[in-house]
């Protein structure tokens, strides 16, 4: 062999063997699979939403533990539940590896009269952090077991892991409140969104500064149109909601509405969800949109893949959200490197 060739190759070898070493490790995603916590169990964080604070992400979602079963005296529609377990957190720092970090939001096993009773329905928990106070403040559904009590519930922590003390539970500005999300805008104001009129209209409920209660300022939007599973996010300035429509634990089409103010006109767009199976979300429900740390356009959609009679193994569902000029995608992937 020439020197030249011998002096080729050896460059070319170290150069893959350069990229080999620095390329980061593959960090797979699979929608819809079990997925395991830093201990080897399935994560359990179901209607799930995410904080960032100080280098970390803290997932907070429904503890769904044990058997579930059909409310049986509620014939016109499937009222599936099992036991309230309380809001689970877990901690990671790069959306991959999850580390279990305890039931944040304890539930209570004695008092049937208590908003968090294991008899209850607590759901779709969000916690957002208040600068001025430096409390982390959870918002949730909290239920009877026919869904008829209809209230949110409000917990506070000194850290974002918990212990969360309850607060207490509200019918926003004397309204309903059932499927709901948190919004913080970048100036620090922060909203509840829920479905509420017993599902028919959505509600955006501006907080106090404190985020303890409704401030009494807010918008009703999709009037009459029946939507919940509500995720709201902000890119390059404008304002984004995910919804579903209203059918149980049954899958269907989302909806992406866009706005250039939070309490302004929000305008129905289109379903975000593209290729197969988008007719029904990918046969999951909105909870979520996280718009990862440090990174323009990267967005991640979650959803929950609701296993109606083993509530504990519904499944979770994350696929990046593409934008193109001020329209969204979300395709389906088996799987993806987060990468
Ligand atoms: C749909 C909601 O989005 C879920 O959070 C849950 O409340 C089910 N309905 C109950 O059927």
């Amino acid at each position: 062999m020439k020197i030249t060739s011998l002096l080729f190759f050896t460059f070319l070898a170290l150069w893959v063997g350069i990229s080999c070493t620095n390329k980061p490790k593959e960090q797979k995603i699979f929608p819809g699979e079990i997925w395991n916590d830093s201990k080897g169990v399935p994560i359990n964080a179901h209607g799930g939403g995410i904080l960032y604070h100080a280098g970390k992400y803290y997932w907070f979602g429904e503890y769904k533990k044990g058997k579930t079963w059909r409310v049986g005296y509620l014939s016109n529609w499937e009222c599936y539940r099992c036991e309230a377990g309380g809001v689970s957190c877990y901690s990671s720092e790069n959306l991959f590896n999850w580390k279990f970090e305890g039931i944040a939001l304890k539930p209570n096993g004695s008092d049937p009269a208590n908003d968090l009773h294991i008899s209850k329905v607590l759901e779709r928990p969000k916690v957002i952090y208040n600068e001025q106070t430096k409390k982390f403040v959870m918002w949730f559904h909290v239920d009877s077991e026919d869904y008829s009590y209809a209230r949110a519930g409000v917990a506070v922590s000194d850290n974002p892991q918990g212990p969360y003390t309850f607060h207490e539970s509200v019918r926003p500005n004397n309204q309903m409140s059932r499927d709901m999300t948190l919004f913080k805008d970048d100036n620090g104001k922060a909203y509840h969104i829920f479905s509420s009129e017993n599902n028919a209209v959505m509600h955006i409920s501006l907080l106090t500064d404190d985020y303890l209660r409704p401030s009494g300022i807010e918008k009703r939007i999709f009037i009459g149109k029946s939507r919940e599973a509500p995720a709201m996010f902000k890119h390059n300035g404008k304002y984004f909601l995910i919804t579903s429509a209203c059918s149980g634990w049954a899958p269907n089409a989302a909806m992406v509405a866009t706005a250039d103010t939070v309490l302004g006109e929000w305008k129905e767009r289109y379903n975000p969800c593209k290729g197969p199976k988008s007719d029904s979300t990918f046969i999951a429900q909105s909870t979520y949109v996280l718009p990862v740390e440090g990174k323009t356009d990267q967005y991640i959609f979650m959803a929950d893949r609701w296993n109606k009679t083993n509530l504990e193994d519904s499944r979770y569902i994350w696929l990046p959200l593409l934008f193109k000029n001020d329209s969204i995608a979300i395709n389906w992937k088996d799987s993806w490197d987060l990468n």
